[in-house]
């Protein structure tokens, strides 16, 4: 794990679901359950968020006019082949070309996306000579979106970008439009890709990266497939939680966090049982939306320390790993957040519980939406869970921010606990 390094604004950390970006922060706020967050209110901090946040259902139409408006007469846009086959590609590229204002498009993304995939793009958008690019589709989409109109504008290759602080400077131009409610990359400053020669999922962070124009149109949503819906969901609201018990949370993130709760909680349930369900698809979106610009600024803590070893190794979807494991984790937190988890419980309307019930809560929600079958189905050779705790607990990036400590004795109790070990 790299040592935190000197960057734009003192000493700055990644986090890899969503990296976090702050100074160290010598003082401290207390809490009346003895938890201690690190941010001095009168040192001061810094936030990043998009420039600008168009919501609603059909914002996504206005494209053109958000082109035009801005200036940008020739616009590339960005998307995956379940994104195109979802019906979603043609009518945005066919309003931008009744503008007159599309140059080039592109449904070559693969999910989760390499950095040969990006590097391709970047060279693509280069040579339709671009003055906006636009990404519309999951986290895959925008975080190649995101790094590939910074490689055609600023030259080199994906993997120079790699680290914190690489950029240099802001790229082309970007418009950001979701179509899955769950990662927040719309409204984040980092951009996971795949380093496939390493086998590793690598990360770009650099508030260069955050979008001019970020779009939440739930309607993008109604069409998502069940497995996907409930993943991505229920990671979006493990991010608001993490987000908001994260020791280096700014006071801004917390809030974000909270509203983030307050319109998933009463959502995710519904959405997975009733996917018609209009009102339940706005409140994810915007959920969603607000738990990415939350976890940007604050951390995503032990459960993701946890999930991406996991991930790494069986190919689980990363939001089946954070759901099933929140609610141990949650349990490991109780001794901290007692008034936290009261706060957060009344906002996702499940009411001011007792940290073991909100820890129960999350169980009951991680099988209610299918997620602990699909993971009950991988089984977890033994001889794997003492590396898998071992790396889990040396990512100080994730584990520090967690407001109890995780040591590799906890991550192999927990991962115990949760996985069907075996063989
Ligand atoms: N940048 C960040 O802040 C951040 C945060 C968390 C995760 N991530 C990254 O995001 C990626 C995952 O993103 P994701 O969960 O949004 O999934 P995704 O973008 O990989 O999409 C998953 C699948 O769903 C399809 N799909 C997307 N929208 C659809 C729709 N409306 N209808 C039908 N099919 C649709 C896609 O074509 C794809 O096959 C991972 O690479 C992850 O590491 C990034
Ligand atoms: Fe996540």
């Amino acid at each position: 794990m790299p040592a935190p390094a000197a960057g734009l604004f003192g000493t700055i950390r990644p986090c890899l679901c969503g990296a976090s970006l702050f100074p160290e922060r010598g003082g401290r706020y207390g809490s009346r359950t003895g938890r201690i967050h690190m941010v001095d209110i009168h040192q001061g901090y810094e936030n990043h968020l998009p420039r600008r946040v168009i919501t609603g259902r059909g914002a996504s139409g206005r494209l053109a006019e958000i082109c035009l408006g801005r200036g940008w007469n020739r616009a590339f846009v960005v998307s995956d082949r379940g994104v195109e086959s979802a019906g979603l590609l043609a009518p945005v590229a066919a309003s931008l070309q009744a503008a007159g204002v599309l140059a080039g498009a592109s449904a070559d993304i693969t999910p989760e996306p390499p950095l040969t995939d990006v590097a391709r793009l970047a060279d693509q958008i280069r040579a339709a000579g671009v003055d906006v690019v636009i990404g519309l589709g999951g986290g895959s989409v925008m975080d190649a979106t995101k790094v590939a109109a910074l490689v055609a504008l600023r030259g080199g290759g994906p993997a120079d970008y790699v680290g914190i602080g690489k950029a240099g400077g802001r790229g082309l131009p970007t418009i950001l439009v979701p179509t899955t409610a769950g990662t927040g990359s719309e409204a984040t400053f980092v951009a996971i890709l795949t380093d496939t020669a390493a086998g590793m999922k690598v990360g770009v962070v650099d508030p260069a990266l955050l979008a001019d124009v970020a779009i939440v149109d739930p309607a993008l949503t109604d069409g998502l497939p069940p497995a996907v819906t409930a993943a991505a969901g229920m990671d979006a609201l493990v991010h608001a939680i993490e987000a908001f018990i994260a020791r280096v949370a700014t006071p801004i993130a917390r809030g974000l966090a909270l509203e983030a709760a307050r319109q998933m909680g009463p959502a995710l349930e519904r959405v997975c049982r009733h996917p018609g369900d209009e009102e339940a698809r706005d409140r994810m979106a915007l959920g969603s939306h607000l738990a990415g610009m939350a976890f940007a600024n604050a951390s995503c803590c032990a459960v993701h320390a946890l999930a991406l070893p996991l991930g790494g190794r069986f190919h689980i979807p990363h939001g089946v790993i954070t759901g099933c494991f929140a609610g141990e984790l949650m349990r490991h937190n109780a001794p901290a957040c007692a008034a936290d988890f009261a706060a957060l419980g009344t906002a996702l309307a499940w009411g001011a519980l007792e940290p073991h019930a909100f820890a129960d809560r999350l169980d009951a929600t991680a099988r209610d939406i299918g997620l602990r079958a699909a993971l009950d189905r991988v089984v977890v050779p033994t001889a794997d869970i003492a590396p898998m705790a071992s790396v889990a607990a040396s990512n100080r990036r994730l584990i520090d921010p967690n407001p109890v400590p995780v040591t590799a004795a906890d991550a192999e109790r927990i991962y115990r606990a949760v996985l069907q070990v075996g063989g």
